[in-house]
């Protein structure tokens, strides 16, 4: 079993980030908090379930466009940010010249050991380099200088949408800081559509949704020791209209009190019944305002990939030479 992402990063960091994210109203969970080996494996399920049709849209897309986006970019290196099982990227390596490098990037140590194993089966001549990284920090050395350029950063699986609007405005920054002329980004956003559909992809009818949320608050207590009572929560989904987001949390059932420990202040957080202590956000894009908010961190828009039915979008973007 693999280190858990949150004694890697950090307990003292974590709890702060917790103990702010449990100080908002509504209270909310810090979203690099929800991963560890189990809840990566499970997204892996989540993925395939029926009603989760932004995985089919973004595999297809990108089955269809890799050539196209691979010969507009030119790359040589491939980074991925939140990179999971990393099987999205061999559509795209597949077309880089040979050797290419890939670095995946993740919170998830877990996720990144069966990644490393199974690309190197699968794609035996790339040069795979995991880098477990939070993707919302500075640059590590490793990928400050990846190898040969230009590089293609990769930010797919929807991931984009669960930041919060600051949070993907200094992510932007980051990477717009992080790259240099020539590079390339690729984003798999969702579109914003019929809200009942856009819901529906969070609720699946085998439970996993429920299964992963429910699991976040075991992270808790086994890393930070917390005493969350996991029968006290159900799963929470909402369609928030002024924020264009499905909001995804866990509702407390009755009045409790939930101890977070913390140096040199450990203390209980009250819930009362029904109140919704939010674990993840889930945005949905429109084209045009994607492009703009972009071109303010100085890249250029190549490519729209959208889907024929308008509900996923690949976007290609480069910084200008
Ligand atoms: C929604 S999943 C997408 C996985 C994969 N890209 C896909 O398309 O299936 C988000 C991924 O980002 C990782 N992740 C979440 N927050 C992160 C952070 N702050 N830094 C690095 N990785 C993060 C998770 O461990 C998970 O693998």
């Amino acid at each position: 079993m693999s280190a858990s992402p949150l004694r890697q990063d950090g307990r003292a960091q974590a709890l702060a980030d917790l103990t702010a994210g449990l100080r908002r109203r509504p209270p909310r969970l810090p979203y690099r908090l929800l991963w560890d080996e189990h809840n990566s494996a499970l997204y892996d399920r989540i993925r395939e379930q029926p009603e989760y049709y932004l995985n089919r849209l973004e595999t297809r897309l990108l089955q269809t466009h890799a050539a196209d986006v691979i010969a507009d970019c030119r790359a040589r290196t491939l980074v991925e940010l939140g990179a999971g099982t990393g099987d999205k990227a061999l559509a795209l390596l597949r077309h880089m010249p040979a050797p290419a490098t890939y670095l995946p990037v993740d919170v998830s140590a877990g996720a990144l050991d069966h990644l490393n194993h199974r690309l190197r089966q699968r794609s035996p001549h790339t040069r795979v380099r995991p880098v477990a990284a939070d993707f919302t920090r500075p640059w590590p050395a490793a990928l400050l200088d990846p190898g040969q350029r230009p590089l293609l950063v990769t930010f797919l699986g929807s991931t984009l949408g669960n930041l919060l609007p600051p949070e993907r405005h200094d992510l932007l920054a980051l990477l717009a800081d992080s790259l240099r002329p020539g590079d390339g980004l690729l984003l798999g956003v969702p579109l914003l559509g019929d809200p009942a559909l856009m819901v529906s992809a969070y609720q699946d009818a085998a439970g996993l949704m429920e299964a992963f949320y429910l699991h976040c608050l075991r992270i808790l207590n086994r890393d930070l020791g917390t005493d969350f009572d996991l029968d006290a929560f159900a799963h929470h989904v909402s369609w928030a209209p002024g924020g264009q987001r499905v909001e995804i949390g866990l509702r407390a059932l009755t009045d409790q009190r939930v101890t977070v420990p913390g140096h040199p202040d450990p203390h209980r957080v009250a819930f009362v019944q029904g109140e919704v202590l939010r674990a993840a956000v889930a945005i949905r894009f429109t084209p045009g305002r994607l492009d703009d908010e972009l071109s303010a961190h100085g890249f250029e828009t190549v490519r729209h990939l959208p889907d024929p039915s308008g509900r996923y979008l690949l976007l290609l973007a480069r910084l200008p030479r």
